[in-house]
């Protein structure tokens, strides 16, 4: 059968990437195109302890049965405790939503502030899969002018005196795909002008603990002077992607409207992945297995930023994130189209994200994002080598 697709899934393509990933499942290819955590970072033995403890427990039909779509009472508790530490203060259970990942959190939003049409600012480059969300929900994505403190500012507030948007999103610690984070200078003149202009900004959170050098800044939410802002965080990337579980907090309406919305969605997330999380965090396992996570990172960081120097070509100027799991750069001056380049890239056994996707207007033509996180250092070493030396040929041979 011919099926009618919606409008609202129009737009959506699976894109020819998509056919590419396909291939990377090829065990000689290096790939630096995902975003996953570290194989070695995930808690098995942890995790198989507190199950086999949660089950053999008399009420461990909990973990089986429905729960309540606002999710675990400890598991709001202990998310509570963990965004405090970045300076975001729950006021009362009735700000936390539990959410299926930060990914449904998105859509949540979308789901209560978005009609047809509205506008969302977005920084450029940002979350590739937040951009497909806002398509989904027809609205009009717009770009903001990033700079290397964060946002630049001037742009934001020509853009929203523009466009009115409905919806601010942004990733302002270790972003993806750029992994900058933004000062605290940059989140106060933010939170000033969002609550100026009554802008709702979604700030999504989920890299803020995987830093391994610099300064923590606080929260864009702890600078807030209303309650425009909303805090999302994710326990993917510090425990685990596959239990899809996440944390949103704010205005207690916008709240109840997410748990309405998530009503439709999936009921509520996991019982079962909601007690395992609670349950890491009230013993104190998640500070220290993120703690012992940071130097592998911090080590393949450090190898790709070695291997790029050694191996690709001058043109190519990139970030050299603190934290988070994505080095993005740029092949300056260079008119480069690296998403037509990627099937020859993966003939040679090597996977980047070509940056175009990440921005609202289908610029950065000349960009990639490069994943370091799920690599080990010898294949970082061979992966960049052969990267380096594709792009050479193509830059010599234009
Ligand atoms: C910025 C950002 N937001 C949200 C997500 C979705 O994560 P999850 O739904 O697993 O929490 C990701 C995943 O890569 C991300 O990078």
């Amino acid at each position: 059968m011919d099926f009618t697709f919606s409008d609202r899934m129009a737009g959506m393509n699976g894109t020819a990437t998509r056919e590419i990933f396909k291939l990377l499942s090829r065990p000689e290819i290096i790939s630096f195109a995902g975003g996953l955590p570290a194989t070695e970072a995930l808690p098995i033995q942890a995790i198989r302890d507190i199950s086999a403890e949660l089950l053999g427990r008399a009420d461990a039909y909990k973990l089986l049965q429905y729960g309540t779509t606002e999710g675990y009472p400890q598991l709001a508790e202990e998310i509570g405790k963990l965004v405090r530490e970045f300076g975001v203060t729950v006021q009362d259970r009735s700000n936390v939503l539990v959410i299926s990942g930060g990914q449904q959190g998105i859509d949540l939003m979308c789901k209560s502030l978005l009609n047809k049409g509205d506008t969302v600012l977005v920084e450029d480059p940002t979350y590739l899969a937040a951009l497909q969300i806002f398509n989904s929900y027809e609205a009009r994505v717009v770009g903001m002018r990033s700079a290397a403190d964060g946002i630049d500012l001037q742009d934001m507030e020509e853009k929203i005196k523009l466009h009115k948007p409905k919806l601010m999103y942004l990733v302002p610690t270790f972003s993806n795909p750029t992994g900058k984070t933004y000062t605290a200078e940059n989140r106060k003149g933010i939170a000033r002008m969002t609550a100026q202009y009554g802008v709702p900004v979604l700030e999504d959170d989920p890299y803020a603990r995987l830093r391994f050098s610099g300064e923590k800044v606080d929260a864009l939410y702890s600078f807030a002077q209303d309650d425009n802002v909303v805090y999302m965080a994710s326990f993917s990337k510090i425990l685990s992607p596959g239990l899809r579980v996440g944390g949103i907090v704010g205005n207690a309406s916008l709240i109840r409207k997410m748990a309405i919305g998530k009503q439709g969605t999936d009921l509520h997330t996991s019982s079962l992945a909601q007690m395992i999380t609670a349950e890491y965090c009230r013993r104190g396992l998640l500070q220290p297995s993120v703690q012992a996570s940071l130097p592998l990172y911090r080590t393949r960081k450090e190898a790709m930023m070695q291997a790029i120097s050694r191996y690709m070509p001058q043109e190519f100027v990139h970030t050299d994130p603190e934290g988070g799991l994505f080095i993005w750069g740029e092949f300056a001056g260079c008119d480069i189209d690296t998403a037509a380049l990627l099937p020859q890239a993966v003939q040679r056994n090597v996977a980047y994200i070509q940056g175009q996707v990440f921005y609202a207007d289908g610029r950065g033509r000349n960009t990639i994002r490069l994943n370091y996180s799920n690599a080990s250092c010898e294949q970082i070493e061979i992966g960049i080598k052969a990267l380096g030396q594709f792009f050479k040929e193509v830059l010599h041979n234009r």
